[in-house]
């Protein structure tokens, strides 16, 4: 299933995967962890949270479940918050466990090391149903491609895809409308990514567009909302 990747450490001291055959990380080189709260965590679930205080469960959809990180945080979040999260991942190459078993991300900030058991249970629970994996937190994981993908509606994208330039097919208009179209009003869609093209895309889709700060070593970031 998993395909071949390596273990490689980013400069935050967090782990993330080389993937040979795209010649791609899994992770900003700077710092995987980093990259993961600052994208998806901070402008992503706590920025739609701000502006969503009621409004619950709240349902995120995310692009490549791969080490789990994000499914990880948000729920240490839904956790520490005590809000119900519903959290639809796809991935079409799910790890080995003899790699996601080594990923040192419950490590990094010892005030939530308590919920680092949840990390390998992620792992572990099972495709294709949905899973409750603790009081406030729900998942859904299936294995499949974005392109093939049956999606619900949601609140919050995570939209953590390859780079364009590994795979194009992932932000082409088509697939981005895909997935816009499921998005609720008032909905976010955060990625990492700041191609301009995607942006363009982005905003014909009906979104409102911001380029943002990136997490330490990337400039820019892309947050889209749709108009609520
Ligand atoms: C940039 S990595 C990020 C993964 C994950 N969010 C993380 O933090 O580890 C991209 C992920 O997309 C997955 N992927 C590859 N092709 C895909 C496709 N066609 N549809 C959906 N996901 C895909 C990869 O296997 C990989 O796990």
């Amino acid at each position: 299933m998993g395909k071949e990747v390596k273990i490689i450490t980013t400069e935050d001291g967090s782990h993330s995967l080389f993937l040979p055959e795209l010649n791609e990380t899994y992770h900003s080189f700077h710092g995987a962890y980093r990259e993961s709260v600052h994208v998806f965590m901070l402008y992503g679930l706590e920025a739609w949270y701000t502006k969503n205080p009621d409004r619950f469960p709240i349902r995120i959809f995310e692009v490549g479940f791969g080490t789990g990180l994000n499914a990880w945080l948000s729920l240490v979040w839904a956790e520490q918050y005590k809000v119900p999260v519903l959290y639809h991942s796809i991935e079409p190459f799910p790890l080995e466990k003899d790699i996601y078993s080594q990923l040192n991300y419950t490590e990094v900030d010892h005030t939530i090391y308590h919920y680092a058991p949840y990390f390998q249970q992620l792992h572990e629970a099972t495709w294709g149903e949905g899973v409750i994996m603790s009081e406030y937190f729900n998942m859904k994981k299936d294995i499949i491609t974005l392109e093939d993908a049956t999606l619900y509606s949601s609140d919050i994208v995570f939209f953590d895809a390859f780079a364009p330039n590994k795979q194009p097919e992932l932000w082409t208009k088509e697939i981005l409308e895909k997935v816009t179209e499921t998005m609720n009003p008032g909905a976010v869609f955060t990625t990492y990514c700041a191609k301009g093209q995607v942006k363009r895309d982005l905003s014909d889709l009906g979104l409102e567009v911001e380029t943002l700060p990136g997490p330490p070593g990337k400039k820019e970031m892309t947050r889209g909302w749709r108009k609520g």
